[in-house]
């Protein structure tokens, strides 16, 4: 990890002319400095190509830092590891929203703010009747996520301060809620409603698993897990989800379509629908005695098969969520009495082969947190459709969190990226009888 940079420039020479320009760097607390090329175009007529964006800072962010090299992610500098062994979901949330751990009196305020918002306006229940019962639930989450937009008029001025908080508030609160009916309509089981004497995880599983006809006691042991893996995925940087939220977000739309669209981009399998990817794909192999013949098909470039679950943009080496993540497989599985599961033992042993694997090694292609979630809740008792909608309860705080610095960057403008032309240079219309 690079300590702070001294400021400097780079020039860029336009070859075969007499042009030239110096673009500043800017550095940051910590990690690569950057060439800020906003006059790159007028000085020199040309842009920039980066496709996916791979190599281009898109904004100045004080949320997350990682350094993928060496397998490091901080949340407003405290160590990922930290935070999953000491903290709580609701106490990182507060610490994404505002920069600093909070204290006693700000953590149960928070915490009071949260459940204060639990509940949804009764009339958004009438959206899931819209949708089949087989629906995706990552579909029927951001249909009514969306739909938030229609209800909650009070906090849509996204330039009044108190609005911004309420709206982080009303989203934090209700995607757990919004969540678990979408897995209750799914399975035709009565909607629960949150209880306000139980905690963010301890509801979200209760609201999942009781029935109206009798008591239904979280085990603390899983809530504890659940409370875990929502910090796990919490947020990411500058990922192509919370990059959606923001470039939505930038044009002044309201936090509840921006999230929708966070939601919506979240469910690739290349993003967060991988978590969901991984079991079908560890289905699909079925027994270690199958792994090395799939490992050459992911290595047949004639092939679209990929290891769902490793590889990562930023990360070229271990993700420290995914080591967590496996550590928490173990004492959730034991603490169900779940000996040797198949899937956990399979995972492990394609995990020992890809990291020996000269093509994995080569690429720097290791588990990523969508690796081992999976495995985690499916033993927890939720079905493969719900894992990227935990995913997005979670990430939902990152989400809020980047939206509101972005809002509150006065340096921040409406998102247009250019591109390179290569389609036909300008002809004229031919008419329908000329065209052969
Ligand atoms: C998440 O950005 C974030 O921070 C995301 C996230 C978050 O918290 O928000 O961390 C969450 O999305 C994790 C990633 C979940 N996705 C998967 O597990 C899907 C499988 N992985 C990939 O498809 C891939 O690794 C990506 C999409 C994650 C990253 O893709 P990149 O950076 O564009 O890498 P690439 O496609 O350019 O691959 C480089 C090389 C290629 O081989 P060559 O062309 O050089 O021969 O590595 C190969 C790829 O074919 N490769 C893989 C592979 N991932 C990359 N080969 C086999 N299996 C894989 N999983």
């Amino acid at each position: 990890m690079s300590g702070t940079n001294a400021a400097g420039s780079i020039t860029v020479t336009l070859d075969g002319t007499n042009k030239s320009t110096k673009l500043a760097l800017k550095p940051g607390t910590i990690g690569p400095q950057v060439a800020d090329i906003r006059k790159l175009y007028d000085e020199l007529g040309v842009f920039t190509y980066d496709p996916g964006y791979g190599n281009t800072a898109s904004c100045d962010s004080t949320i997350t830092y990682i350094d993928g090299d060496v397998g490091v992610l901080l949340h407003r500098g405290y160590p990922i590891e930290q935070l999953a062994e000491k903290s709580s979901f609701l106490e990182v949330a507060y610490l994404l929203l505002n920069g600093e751990l909070p204290t006693a009196a700000q953590k149960s305020e928070f915490e009071l703010g949260v459940l204060r918002h639990n509940m949804v306006h009764e009339q958004l229940r009438s959206f899931y009747n819209g949708f089949r019962r087989d629906a995706h639930p990552m579909a029927v989450i951001c249909g009514v996520v969306g739909a938030m937009s229609a209800f909650y008029h009070d906090s849509l001025d996204i330039s009044n301060p108190e609005h911004r908080r309420i709206a982080a508030f009303r989203l934090i609160a209700k995607l757990p809620t919004i969540a678990a009916w979408a897995y209750k309509y799914s399975i035709g089981e009565p909607f629960m409603y949150p209880r306000n004497n139980l905690g963010y995880a301890e509801n979200f599983l209760h609201m999942m698993n009781a029935v109206p006809p009798e008591e239904y006691k979280v085990n603390p042991v899983l809530a504890r897990a659940m409370d875990r893996i929502l910090i796990l995925h919490a947020d990411h940087e500058q990922n192509a989800s919370t990059s959606t939220v923001r470039l939505a977000g930038s044009t002044g739309a309201n936090p509840f379509a921006c999230i929708a669209a966070g939601i919506a981009s979240l469910w690739g399998p290349a993003h967060g629908g991988a978590n969901e990817a991984v079991l079908k794909m560890l289905a699909e192999i079925g027994h270690v005695d199958n792994i090395k013949g799939f490992i050459e098909r992911v290595k047949d470039k004639n092939s679209s098969v990929r290891l769902m679950g490793f590889g990562h943009r930023v990360y070229k080496n271990y993700d420290p969520r995914a080591k967590i993540m496996m550590n928490s497989c173990h004492e959730v599985l034991s603490e169900l009495g779940i000996k040797g599961d198949p899937l956990l033992d399979l995972a492990m042993e394609l995990e020992k082969i890809a990291l020996n694997d000269e093509y994995f090694v080569q690429r720097k292609l290791y588990p990523n947190v969508d690796f081992y979630s999976g495995i985690i809740l499916k033993a927890m008792g939720f079905p493969t459709s719900m894992f990227t909608v935990l995913f997005a309860v979670a990430r939902t705080v990152g989400w809020i969190s980047q939206w509101r610095e972005q809002v509150e960057d006065p340096t921040q403008r409406i998102g247009r990226p250019r591109q390179v032309y290569t389609g036909a240079k300008q002809r004229d219309y031919v008419p329908l009888s000329q065209r052969g």
